[in-house]
């Protein structure tokens, strides 16, 4: 999530354009408010969630959360990676995860659980599903990616924010995140041969994952129970 923008980039009338979006400011900041906004709504949700899992359940699927705003400059450097139409709302329609969630969950079924528990409520719209579980990423990276939409209520008007949530094992999340550190490390070209050793250790760790699965549906037949 870290991108770097070269102030001495020749591209200086590209650069000025996307940078304009940040110094007239007050358009920008005040979408990236509403985007703030989308992240506490869905946080809030999930942490009811939780709540009532671990109030009224014999396990909470959920271990951890966490959410992050995308800075401008990421956003910068992103719109001008994909060029994108250098203006506040080419980059609404064009990069749909200014606003990240990320629920960690216990075991992979919980993944879908929580996934399902969410995203059937009906204020929110399911824009766009990346099922890397089902279907892991060549170099082996494995979360569900949802993008849901999310009403906020403005002073005067409902803005419908795009939210990006990833659902993800703590095995997903292991891998996921020390991965990204030697991607950054070898500046986003991994060589070939570290390729296949990163790939081996994430079929591990979902082996890992499908072995736990197999205990934990034998031990409490895989479904959290409400408690009397
Ligand atoms: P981005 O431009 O990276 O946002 O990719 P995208 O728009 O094609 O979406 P995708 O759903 O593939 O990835 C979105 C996010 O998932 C990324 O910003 C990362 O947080 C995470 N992600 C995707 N692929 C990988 C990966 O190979 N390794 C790691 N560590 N994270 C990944
Ligand atoms: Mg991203």
């Amino acid at each position: 999530m870290v991108d770097d923008i070269d102030p001495d980039d020749p591209d200086e009338d590209g650069f000025a354009a996307y940078e304009r979006l940040v110094s007239q400011g007050s358009e920008l900041s005040r979408v990236l408010l509403t985007y703030q906004a989308g992240i506490d709504e869905v946080m809030t949700k999930l942490t009811i969630l939780r709540r009532e899992y671990a109030h009224s359940f014999d396990y909470n699927p959920i271990e951890h959360l966490t959410a992050r705003l995308k800075s401008p400059a990421s956003i910068i450097a992103k719109a001008r990676r994909r060029q994108v139409e250098p203006t506040v709302e080419g980059v609404r329609e064009a990069i749909t995860d200014i606003a990240g969630v990320r629920v960690v969950t216990s075991f992979k079924s919980d993944v879908y659980r929580v996934r399902d528990v969410l995203c059937s409520q009906d204020d929110l719209t399911v824009l766009k599903v990346k099922d890397y579980v089902a279907q892991p990423k060549p170099n082996g990276y494995r979360s569900l990616h949802v993008i849901l939409e999310v009403p906020v209520f403005l002073t005067d008007r409902i803005a419908r924010v795009p939210v990006e949530v990833q659902f993800r094992t703590i095995a997903m999340d292991f891998w996921a995140a020390l991965e990204h550190k030697i991607y950054y490390k070898f500046d986003r070209t991994v060589p070939d041969e570290l390729l296949d050793g990163l790939y081996s250790t994430a079929v591990t760790s979902a082996k890992l994952d499908d072995d736990m699965e197999l205990l934990h549906r034998r031990i409490r037949g895989g479904e959290p129970r409400p408690v009397e």
